[in-house]
């Protein structure tokens, strides 16, 4: 069963070829990582697979279907979810009320995004409370999410993608701005979530891509270079060249 590709995608700004006739595919299950130097097109990437923009041209399938004029809250219910590269939570709400829009979320279907309505009820209080106590905010629920260091606002976000109950999670940058013990927790939270989740991450942090992930896939200026286990990448001259300047 196909459970997500890329047929010929790209995405064009203008003259520029941000994605540029991608073709890209993922198994359910899998723990997978696309890295490549800045601009390479991975954040568009994501934005198309989740909906934010809409490519030029191409296709993308998602469990058997053709998503590729899918609206972002449809992809969402269908089980995509996604987590940005600049963190995107609500800063002046306390922790728990953010997890609790996310949660509501799913729990009342029909909603067709985020309503900033009614979310403490019982049932959704319950379900952000067990992912807060997942991704380790639950003593920090009381908390303004503005204040929150930088690694614990990602892995709130991390969290309010879980409450939307994905099939997919895309997460583009998750340790960004994070500091190394921050960067560790999430590497572990991650490790956690791959045992029931697909996941795509993309990451600048070699050392945390070689952990985490299976298989690397390697874009340059819209396209894929590379594709293959961690020690397969990193071997890779293309890779070496490119993606990190070592001509030697
Ligand atoms: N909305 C936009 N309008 C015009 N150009 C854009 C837009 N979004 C991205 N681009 C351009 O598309 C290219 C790919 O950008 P993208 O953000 O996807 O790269 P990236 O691989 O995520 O880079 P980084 O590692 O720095 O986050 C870049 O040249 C960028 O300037
Ligand atoms: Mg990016």
């Amino acid at each position: 069963m196909t459970f997500l590709k890329t047929e010929a995608l790209t995405c064009r700004f203008g003259g520029l070829v941000a994605v540029d006739s991608l073709d890209y595919s993922l198994n359910e299950g899998e723990l997978t990582s696309i890295i490549g130097p800045n601009g390479a097109g991975k954040s568009t990437l994501f934005k198309v697979l989740m909906g934010s923009i809409y490519p030029t041209s191409g296709k993308i399938i998602f469990v058997e279907k053709d998503i590729t004029k899918t609206p972002p809250h449809e992809r969402l219910n269908m089980g995509i979810a996604k987590t940005h590269q600049i963190t995107q939570i609500f800063p002046k709400l306390p922790v728990l009320e953010n997890m609790g829009i996310a949660a509501q979320y799913r729990l009342k279907k029909g909603h067709k995004w985020f309503f900033l309505d009614k979310w403490d009820d019982e049932e959704t209080i319950k379900k952000s409370e067990n992912i807060l106590s997942q991704i380790d905010l639950y003593d920090r629920k009381n908390m303004i999410a503005g204040s929150l260091p930088q690694g614990d606002k990602k892995r709130l976000e991390i969290g309010m993608a879980i409450a939307t109950d994905p099939k997919l999670l895309l997460m583009d940058e998750p340790t960004a701005g994070s500091s190394p013990a921050e960067t560790q927790v999430t590497v572990e939270l991650i490790k956690q979530l791959s045992n029931t989740l697909t996941m795509v991450i993309v990451e600048h942090k070699l050392d945390v891509v070689m952990d985490l992930a299976k298989r690397i896939t390697v874009m340059h200026r819209g396209k894929i270079i590379a594709d293959g286990k961690p020690e397969e990448i990193r071997n890779n001259n293309k890779v070496r060249e490119i993606y990190l300047g070592d001509t030697s």
